[in-house]
Order: C-alpha cells, then structure tokens, then sequence
C-alpha cells in the first residue's frame, strides 16, 4: 500500500472547512478549530449543545467551551450557532460571562433565531429518563435470555443530563418546542412552555420528579435571559450566504463525533444530533457542496465517555497510563473517559461517511514511550472477519478486535516542530493510519498548545 496524496492546500479549495470527530468525540477539535480559525472569517456550530466540551490552550491559558464556538478566542471573526444547535440559554450566558472576566470580546456571536432552546424541563427529563432507564434494566430481561448471544438490555445511555435528547424530540414533536426566537416573544413562549408541561406533567408526576418546574417562573426567567441575549438572536442562514457569497471563508466546528451520530453512530448509545458533515446542511443551511475541505479529527487512540460498546476498551494499568497521560478527564462533566487503542475499523467508516479530505491526529504524544501499541484493523463477529463497521450497538458489542502490533516509539513534542522530526517508528505509525483510512494527515498534534502542531 502506499500513502494517498496530500491534499491540496487552502488556496485551491471552496471557501468552508469542516471540522469534524472520527470517534466517540473529545478528540481535540477545539484545538484544531481554533488553529484553523486564523484562516477563517466565521467559526460556526451546527449540531450538538452544551454536551459539547471543547479545550483550547491559548498562551498557557486553558479555555473551556461548551456552546460558543472556539473561533470566539480569535479577535474579529464571526461566531455563529447555527439552526442545528440546541442552546441552552442560561448556559450560553454564563459562558459569556466567564470569557468576559477573562478579556474574550464576545460581541461577534450571532445565534440562529430557528435553534431550539434547552429547558429546565428538559434537563430535568433527561436525568430522570436516565435513571429511570438505569432502574429498568434491572429488573428487564433480553428477549431470549436463554441464548448466550442475547443482547443485553438498554441501560441508560450515560448522557451528559444536559437536556439535549429531550430538546431535540420536542423540536421533532413541534408544538411543546420554544426556539430561540420564541425567547423574544413572551405570548409564544408561554404558550410553548405550557404546552410542553401539559405533556411532561404526567411522567414527572409519576416518580415525583420536576416538582419545582413552574411555567411562569419558567416564561419569566425565559424573558429575561431572552432579552439579555436580544442583540444576538437573529437569522443566520443568509448571514452565512452572504459571508460566503462576498468571498468569506467559513469553518464548521462538528461538536461530538461521528460514532455518536443520531443515524451513523453506535445507535443507541449516540447523542441526539446529526454529528457528520451531512449535518451542515440542515444544522445551518448551508449546501454540502460549498464545504471544500473536511478535517476528521481523530485521538492516536480511542476514548468514549457514557455507556455502549467500545471494541478495543481497555481494562488495564496499560489503559489507566493512558488516561492519565491523555488526561482523559470529561471538559463537561469531569467523567474518567474509557481508554482504548485505535480502533481503525471504526475510523475509515467515519473518515467515509464525512468524506474526510484530510486527518488530523492528536495525542500522539500520549503513545510515545509505550512497550509497543495496538491498532484494531477488523473485528470478528461471530467467527466472521470483517474491517465494516456495524449498524449498531448490538453487533459491535460482539465484536472482537484483531490487532496490528507496533514496536512502541519514542516521542518527544519539544523536538517536534515538522513530521520529519517525529522518530521513525511514530512516522511508520501515521504512515499505517494513513494507509489504512485511505486519507493523508494533514496535521499531527503533540501537545495541548497551538505550538505543539506538525502540518504537512
Ligand atoms: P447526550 O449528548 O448528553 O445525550 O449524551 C449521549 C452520549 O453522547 C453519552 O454517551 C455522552 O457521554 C456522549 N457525548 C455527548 N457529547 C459528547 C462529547 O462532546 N464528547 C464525548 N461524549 C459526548
């Protein structure tokens, strides 16, 4: 085999970018945003909410973002939350207000008048959908318990209990959904609200939960966060043609990542957004025929936070190493991730269903000085080899990894300033994922700052 071409440089390429997760997210996007936000006029989310966490280290200062996109750090760039996103008001201005204390001037964000607002209500039913799903997986057995290859019962889904699964089926259920723009229109959202409470009542009732959802201190505090946020909510799709159409160049930041997908991910252990770059065109309203370049983003390893299968986990002292060198700590919720090697079955199906033009590999620093590392090329499921990535939860959870063994390498990041300084061992390394995916490494990144990046 030998390495695809490098791909073509910005200068050749449609004026937008994506940015997007090959794993189960956490994979360094923030970092990769906010390196390629310098060429960008406009840094836009489109999926996904405040169940986001998105790191970047700018001069030694850690920044935490969940909703507003990282491109905020970069002083005159437009910052945009597209129609796809579900925000969380509430959260949204404490996260102003904190970048504020530190000196970010926030006053580019622009929100999309159509993206759904996450509710009290909606946290509160996430929690309790959780425990109660929890609960009931106890006491449920699978259908065909008899046979060993019975798949187990859906446990909770680990979510963030950030009310994003319930925002997003409100907003498929339409008439219990407030909208941002709804927010500026208190007649409307009180309507919402009550209807949405007249139809969760009854289950929160029935295991005394929500006790302290109240429709008008919901309507008033919903005003008045509304009007705090006035000057930003407005349309954004013909902001963003606009910026496109006068010669702008716009950056897509993917939160999550693809095997989290509401359709292509590890259902139904997934979020509940549309994470792939299909997800730009109906998250923002933007064509998928003006996003030129799409950078998967993706760890040296792998990582999942929550619940679901996860072929390649590791359960050893290997895997705690390496979630103590990752520092594989949740931005949103501080959970221990699960830690396990590349798994590039998983990868070239996403790199596919993005069509990534590009890869970025980070945390390869975390593998530098390992005994010898192991990338799974395919699984057997059921005695059957395969390098396809299942439909879902249940199959991949049969799955079995077959490995490549690679001689563990060195890597030091403060030597490493272009790909030819790596050591050769980490070069056959890149080079196999490469190989494999079918996709060139655009960037490799060593380290948490914008310095500690190799590009090709
Ligand atoms: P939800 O998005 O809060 O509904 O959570 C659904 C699943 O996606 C859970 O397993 C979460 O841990 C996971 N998840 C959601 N957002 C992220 C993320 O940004 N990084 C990693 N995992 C995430």
């Amino acid at each position: 085999m030998t390495a695809p071409a490098p791909s073509p440089s910005f200068s050749d390429r449609p004026a937008a970018t994506a940015v997007v997760g090959l794993q189960w997210g956490d994979e360094g996007k923030g970092k990769l945003v906010d390196l390629l936000a310098r060429e960008h006029d406009a840094v836009v989310r489109y999926n996904g909410g405040a169940n986001a966490g998105h790191s970047v280290v700018v001069k030694g200062t850690r920044y935490s973002l969940h909703l507003i996109p990282s491109g905020i750090l970069y002083p005159g760039k437009a910052a945009i939350i597209g129609n796809g996103v579900v925000v969380d008001p509430w959260k949204l201005v404490e996260e102003l207000e904190t970048l504020a204390t530190r000196g970010v001037d926030t006053s580019s964000l622009i929100v999309s008048n159509r993206a759904h607002a996450v509710l009290p209500y909606h946290k509160a039913e996430d929690a309790l959908r959780e425990d109660l799903l929890k609960r009931a997986a106890t006491e449920r057995t699978p259908s065909g318990a008899d046979r060993p290859d019975a798949p187990a019962p859906v446990s909770e889904i680990g979510t963030t209990r950030r009310g994003i699964g319930p925002a997003y089926a409100d907003k498929v259920q339409r008439a219990s959904a407030v909208r941002m723009g709804d927010l500026l229109r208190p007649d409307v959202l009180r309507d919402r609200v009550r209807v949405a409470l007249t139809l969760k009542q009854p289950l929160f009732a029935a295991h005394q939960a929500g006790q302290d959802l109240d429709v008008d201190a919901i309507v008033e505090s919903g005003v008045a966060i509304g009007r705090r946020l006035a000057p930003m909510i407005r349309e954004t799709t013909y902001a963003l043609h606009d910026l496109l159409d006068s010669g702008k160049r716009v950056l897509f930041e993917g939160a999550n990542g693809t095997l989290l997908d509401v359709d292509h991910g590890t259902y139904p252990y997934v979020t509940g957004s549309t994470v792939v770059t299909a997800g730009i065109g109906s998250g923002t309203g933007v064509p998928p025929g003006r996003v030129g370049r799409v950078l998967g983003v993706m760890k040296a390893y792998s990582t999942r936070v929550g619940a679901g299968p996860m072929p390649t986990e590791l359960h050893d002292a290997v895997g705690d190493g390496i979630r103590t060198r990752g520092r594989e700590f949740g931005t949103t919720t501080g959970r221990p991730r699960r830690v396990g090697w590349l798994d590039l079955v998983a990868v070239r199906y996403a790199a596919m269903v993005n069509g990534a033009t590009g890869l970025a590999l980070t945390m390869l620093d975390v593998l530098g000085g390992m005994d010898s590392v192991h990338v799974c090329t395919a699984y057997e499921i059921d005695g059957e080899r395969t390098n396809r990535f299942p439909a879902d939860a249940y199959d991949l959870a049969r799955a079995k990894p077959v490995y490549a063994t690679f001689e563990g390498f060195r890597l030091d990041p403060a030597s490493c300033r272009t790909l030819s300084d790596l050591s050769p061992g980490a070069r056959r390394y890149v080079a196999f994922i490469e190989e494999t995916v079918g996709v060139p490494a655009d960037i490799v990144s060593v380290g948490p700052d914008r310095e500690q990046t190799m590009f090709r």
